[in-house]
C-alpha cells in the first residue's frame, strides 16, 4: 500500500512534544497508520513506579486496537532527549516488537525516524525474526 512516509515521521516528531518523561527525558513519539488509512499517534508515558510506564508505540496501538481498528500498513518512530531533535534513530523495544507482532503481518514496515527527511525503514520480520504469534497458539 502506497503511503506518505513524510506525513508519518512528521506526526510521530510532533507527538514527542505530548511525551510524559519526569524521569528518562527521553521523548519519544509514534504514529501508527492503519490498513483503512488513519493515523493513531501515541508518545511515552513514564511512572514513578517505571514498570507501568507505555511506550510510544504500544500507546498508538492500544488506541487503535481499543477504537476497533487491528490492521496496520505502518509505523513511524522518534525519539531522543526531551528539547532536542533526534540526533539517532530510536529502535523500538523488545515488547513493542511483540505488540506489534500480534496485529502485523510479514509486511508491516517500521520506520525509524530522525528527521522529515531522514529516515531508516524496515520489514517486521528484519527487526523480530521467528517470533511468537497468534499462529502459535491459535494454528
Ligand atoms: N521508549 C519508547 O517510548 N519507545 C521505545 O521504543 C524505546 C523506549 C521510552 C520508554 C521510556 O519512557 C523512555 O523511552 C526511556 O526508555
Amino acid at each position: 500500500m502506497e503511503y506518505d512516509i513524510q506525513e508519518l515521521a512528521r506526526t510521530a516528531l510532533s507527538m514527542r512534544k505530548m511525551s510524559y518523561t519526569p524521569y528518562s527525558h527521553f521523548n519519544v513519539g509514534a504514529a501508527l497508520l492503519s490498513k483503512d488509512g488513519k493515523i493513531y499517534t501515541g508518545c511515552n508515558i513514564e511512572n514513578a513506579s517505571f514498570t507501568p510506564t507505555n511506550c510510544a508505540e504500544r500507546t498508538a496501538f492500544f488506541k487503535a486496537v481499543s477504537e476497533g481498528v487491528k490492521e496496520f500498513t505502518a509505523i513511524a518512530i522518534a525519539g531522543g532527549p526531551a528539547g532536542e531533535d533526534p540526533i539517532d534513530y530510536c529502535p523500538p523495544c523488545g515488547v513493542c516488537r511483540q505488540v506489534m507482532s500480534e496485529f502485523c503481518t510479514d509486511s508491516f514496515e517500521i520506520i525509524l525516524v530522525k528527521s522529515e527527511t531522514e529516515y531508516e525503514t524496515f520489514t517486521l520480520p528484519e527487526i523480530l525474526p521467528k517470533r511468537f504469534g497468534p499462529k502459535d497458539l491459535l494454528g
